[in-house]
Formats: C-alpha cells, structure tokens, sequence
C-alpha cells in the first residue's frame, strides 16, 4: 500500500464505519487504524466484523471495536453509538459506507425491493447522522463525515435505479447539512468512487459473464479499475483535520470514468487515423 499521510495523522480519533468489514470499508478501516484511529466496525454479520477485527488489531496497539447492527433499525443504531461512547468517550467521524444495490430493469422491482435500498443507503445514513449529529451539537464536540456515495448521484443510471435515488438523497444531505452544521464545528463531504473491484459489488452488479462483456476498466479514461489504497488516501485525509476547509464537497475518484460516459461525442474514439485524415482531406478541398 502506498500511504500518502504520516504516522499518527488519525491518532486520537476515533471513526465509526459503517459496512467496515469488508470491501472498500474494511480497506478504509485498516488504513484509519494504521495511523492511529480507533475504529468501530459496524454491519449485520457479527461474526465477520469480530473475525476483521482481530486481523487487522493483532499487531498495533489501537482498537477495533466490532458492533452487529442493520442500519436501517434505529434501536441497532443507538446501541452501536452506545457502545461507541462507552468504549471511547467520543466519536470524531462517520463514515457512512455501508450500502446496498443490484442490477434490475426498474419496472421488474418490488416496491419492497425498491425500499430495500433506499432504507440501506439513505435512511441508513440518516439513522447514523441525525444520531450522531445531535450527540455531537449537545456534547460540543467538533466532528466530520465522510460518505461514501458513487458518480451516477448526480447523473442518474439506469437498471440501479433505487440506489442513484439513494445516493443522490446522500449528496443533497451531504451538501445541505455541511452549510447547516458547520457553526457546531461539524463537517461533512463524500467521495464518489468508480469501479473499484470487491467481492459485495462484483458479484451483484456484474453476476455471471457481465464481467467479461462489460469490463469496467474499458470504460475509464486511464484504462484501469481502482485500487483500494488510493481510495483510503483519499478518505483518509477527508477524515483528517488536513482537510479542515473542505466541506460539503463531493470528490470523484473514477479514473475519469464518469466524465467519458458522459460526453456526447467521447464515442469518436472509434474513429481510426485514417479516417480522420480522410476527413481532413474533405474539409479542405
Ligand atoms: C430484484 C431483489 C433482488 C434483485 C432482492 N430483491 N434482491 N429484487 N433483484 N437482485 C428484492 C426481494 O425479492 C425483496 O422483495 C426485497 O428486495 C428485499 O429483499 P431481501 O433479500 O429480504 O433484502 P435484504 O435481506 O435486506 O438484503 C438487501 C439486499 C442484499 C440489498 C437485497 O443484496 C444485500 O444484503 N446487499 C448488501 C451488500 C451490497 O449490496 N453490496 C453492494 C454495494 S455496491 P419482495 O417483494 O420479494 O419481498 C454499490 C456500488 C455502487 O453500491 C456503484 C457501482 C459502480
Ligand atoms: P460491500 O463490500 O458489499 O459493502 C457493503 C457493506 O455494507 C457490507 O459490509 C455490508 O455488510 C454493509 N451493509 C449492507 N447492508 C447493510 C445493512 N442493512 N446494515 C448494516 N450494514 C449493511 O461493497 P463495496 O463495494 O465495498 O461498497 C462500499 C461502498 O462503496 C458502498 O457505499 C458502495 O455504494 C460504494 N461504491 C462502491 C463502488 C465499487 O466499485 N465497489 C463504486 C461506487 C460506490 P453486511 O452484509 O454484513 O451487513
């Protein structure tokens, strides 16, 4: 891993992330940890969260503290953010990571399907939010979150219909409350990955031979997919007090990805040199 901040940037805190054992959320984690962070780890598989923990904690001296809990129940919610200050005394930052999504044509889905993922995604963050935010205001404490949503927030897609809606609620919510809350000292901004390879995601959005016949790395600019380091650099820092005037921003991390989607004419690329000489050739005759 490629550590973009020094020893100790995170000592002292101590980070609540949610969806922290696994994919991008457990390589959050481990990185929170290594430079100093004590970490609460929260998602429904206890047994998970308790075996991530003692990885990641058996070498270092801080904590990983594992709590079970759906985010979508507000009693979980509160017991989590319990225990979190019993064990700690405080919490400094939110991540609000964990998520859920699959790939449908929208007229096939439930309407128990469709709350599915709203109630994961964005009630989630809200339980997790509001909770926190009104501990943090009553108790005086200056605090930031970071979440973690994706670039179609803003530009819709279509086949994960439930999750853009959610996502672009996260955003508003992102952007609403970093202009609400900061006289209390509380920060708020998100990251929107790309297509960053995990076991949760892979297999849900690209099932079967979607793999091979929409391979995401075709469709980025720098011809990659995401590695999980560059990610945790990035979110690592939006944790940090180095970040301590950004607020309510979003910021891609996407190689690129969502840009090229989008413009309307990106598809030239298929036009070889040959043809563009001939073209030239045309204009100036
Ligand atoms: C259509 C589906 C479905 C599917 C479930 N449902 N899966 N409908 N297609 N693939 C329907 C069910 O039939 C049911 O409706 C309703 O949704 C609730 O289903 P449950 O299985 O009871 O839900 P639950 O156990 O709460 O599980 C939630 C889940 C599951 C979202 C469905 O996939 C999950 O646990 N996901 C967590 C992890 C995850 O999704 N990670 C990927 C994040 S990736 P009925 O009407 O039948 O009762 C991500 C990347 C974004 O967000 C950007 C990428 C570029
Ligand atoms: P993942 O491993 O499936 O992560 C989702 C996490 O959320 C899991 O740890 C899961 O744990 C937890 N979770 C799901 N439902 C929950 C619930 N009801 N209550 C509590 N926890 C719940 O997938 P990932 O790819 O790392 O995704 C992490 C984040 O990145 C998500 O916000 C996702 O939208 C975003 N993202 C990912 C990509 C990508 O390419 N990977 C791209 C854009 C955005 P349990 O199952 O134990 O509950």
């Amino acid at each position: 891993m490629k550590r973009m901040l020094k020893e100790n940037s995170l000592k002292n805190k101590s980070i609540l992330v949610t969806g922290g054992g696994s994919g991008l959320g457990r390589s959050m984690v481990e990185y929170f940890y290594e430079l100093g962070a004590d970490i609460i780890i929260t998602s429904r598989r206890e047994n998970l969260l308790i075996k991530v923990a003692k990885e990641i904690s058996s070498s270092k001296k801080g904590k990983i503290l594992p709590v079970a809990c759906d985010v979508r129940n507000i009693d979980e919610v509160n017991n989590v953010i319990k225990k979190s200050f019993d064990e700690f005394g405080k919490v400094d930052c939110l991540v609000n990571n964990a998520a859920g999504n699959f790939i449908s044509p929208t007229e096939r889905l439930s309407t128990r399907a469709f709350d599915a993922i709203i109630d994961i995604v964005l009630k989630g963050t809200v339980n997790f939010t509001l909770t926190l935010g009104k501990k943090w205001i009553k108790e005086k404490i200056d605090a930031n979150v970071l979440n973690i949503v994706t670039t179609y927030a803003w530009t819709g897609s279509g086949y994960v219909v439930p999750s853009a809606c959610a996502k672009a609620g996260v955003l508003s919510m992102t952007r609403s409350l970093a202009v609400e809350w900061a006289k209390y000292n509380i920060r708020l901004n998100a990251i929107a990955p790309g297509p960053f390879p995990t076991k949760g995601a892979w297999d849900r959005l690209l099932p079967g031979d979607l793999k091979e016949k929409f391979d995401p790395a075709k469709k980025v600019p720098v011809g990659r997919v995401g590695e999980h380091h560059e990610l945790s650099n990035l979110a690592a820092y939006l944790v940090s007090d180095f970040s301590s005037y950004i607020n309510g921003e979003v910021i891609t991390i996407d190689g690129g990805e969502w840009l090229k989607g989008a413009g309307q004419f990106n598809n030239l690329e298929l036009v070889t040199p040959e043809m563009w000489d001939f073209f030239e050739m045309m204009r100036k005759k």
